[in-house]
């Protein structure tokens, strides 16, 4: 699969099969995550992988109940380790550096075959504790990956000229 058809085929996946990732599928799932850029390419990230059943609950529970979480055999959640660093522009890089990263990360899963579905719904502090995250580092986002349980819904997307304007912003 190349990488446009990977863009136009992912979708948010909200039903899982049971089935078990195999390895070989995750290591490149990170492999890809790993090799995202970064600013000043500081790589201060951590991704923690979990399978353990009872843990994927919990999480789901932080997620305020978002249950198809846990009904996934793995969920990946991405962490800023470094999070006092404000780029020249005013924005935070450990938010837009983990934002990349889990891009990179749900593109490799849907060319494999595998479903993710970008959680930014939960809480925090719930999810630190179940975790052992230490106080400094922060949760971005977290994913289920898995085997889709469902068909493939239609993008609704805005159009370009709704979005895109050219030489100055209108
Ligand atoms: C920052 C962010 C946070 C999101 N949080 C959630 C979430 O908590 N639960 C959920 O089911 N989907 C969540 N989504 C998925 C969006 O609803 C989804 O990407 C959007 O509706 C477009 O659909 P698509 O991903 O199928 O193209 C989130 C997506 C983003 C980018």
């Amino acid at each position: 699969m190349d990488v446009s058809t990977a863009i136009s085929q992912r979708c948010s996946v909200r039903a899982y099969k049971a089935t078990d990732v195999e390895e070989d599928k995750l290591k490149k799932i990170l492999e890809a995550t790993r090799l995202s850029p970064s600013a000043s390419n500081r790589q201060e990230w951590k991704f923690i992988v979990v399978k353990n059943k009872e843990t994927r609950k919990r999480l789901a529970k932080a997620a305020f109940g978002q249950s198809f979480i846990a009904e996934a055999p793995i969920v990946i959640v991405a962490c800023g380790t470094e999070t006092k660093s404000i780029m020249a522009c005013g924005q935070p890089a450990y938010t837009v550096d983990v934002s990349i990263a889990c891009a990179f990360m749900i593109l490799q899963a849907c060319e494999l075959g595998l479903g993710t579905c970008w959680i930014g719904s939960f809480k925090e502090d719930e999810t630190k504790k179940i975790l052992n995250v230490p106080e400094q580092v922060r949760v971005v986002a977290m994913t289920p990956v898995g085997y889709p349980n469902e068909p493939r819904p239609e993008k609704f997307r805005k159009s370009l000229s709704q979005i895109v304007c050219w030489e100055r912003y209108e």
